[in-house]
């Protein structure tokens, strides 16, 4: 049976996902790297690093590890411009009731995040105290699609991972999940997610009670 619910934060709780992405096309932009819809979604739920090299795969020229550096975070410069105005308002809808839904239902609740900005984004959003359990990028060291984020969140939460079920809107996450062997529930559109085994239009369509034996 499932015992617990692990959520991704970017994409699936916080309407960030256009914030990250907005943020490496200014990059891009500068950079005269070329940067489209293709290259945004795969960069979904990958690490800050991770996502660099997706971004300089098609530049004209090598970058040093410090140009790297320099530019990992002056593109974490321009996300954070946007994410200290965040309130309660950028959730994205229906996500605070699908967490309380799980809790009320009497299951655990964990979040499985790649960002190193997540906790500062769960203070902002006000729903910090809705998790049993937060693993966020500063204390792993694999990106999604490795799946070692969401079997710590299992672990954290003492449940084992075919216990758990995974919300994620990215390509990276659902392979993660799979990867845990856990139940793996996509949110959003359809071509990136196309190995969910469940695939739900937003989370606001997020059903517990469809997951659990009643
Ligand atoms: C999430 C987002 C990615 C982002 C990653 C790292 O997984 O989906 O787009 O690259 O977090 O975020 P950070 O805030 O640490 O740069
Ligand atoms: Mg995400």
């Amino acid at each position: 049976p499932i015992r617990a619910v692990i959520f991704d934060l970017d994409g699936v709780i916080a309407d960030t996902a256009v914030v990250h992405h907005a943020a490496w096309r200014r990059l891009a932009v500068q950079l005269g790297v070329p940067f489209d819809e293709a290259v945004g979604e795969r960069m979904k739920g990958v690490d800050r690093r991770g996502s660099l090299e997706i971004l300089l795969e098609r530049a004209p020229r090598a970058y040093s590890e410090a140009e790297k550096e320099e530019l990992a975070a002056r593109k974490n410069d321009y996300y954070r411009e946007q994410i200290q105005r965040f309130g309660p308002g950028d959730l994205l809808p229906g996500a605070r009731e699908a967490i309380e839904a799980v809790r009320r239902a009497g299951l655990k609740t964990g979040l499985a995040s790649a960002s190193r900005n997540a906790p500062l984004l769960l203070e902002r959003l006000g729903i910090a105290g809705l998790f049993d359990h937060v693993v966020d990028a500063n204390r792993i060291a694999r990106s999604k699609p490795d799946p070692e984020i969401f079997l710590a969140a299992a672990s954290g939460l003492g449940v084992a991972p075919e216990e758990c079920l995974g919300v994620e809107d990215a390509a990276a996450g659902i392979a993660a999940l799979r990867a845990a062997g856990m139940t793996a529930v996509g949110v959003g559109r359809a071509p990136a997610l196309a190995d969910a085994d469940v695939l739900l239009p937003s989370v606001a369509a997020f059903d517990i009670g469809s997951f659990i034996a009643v």
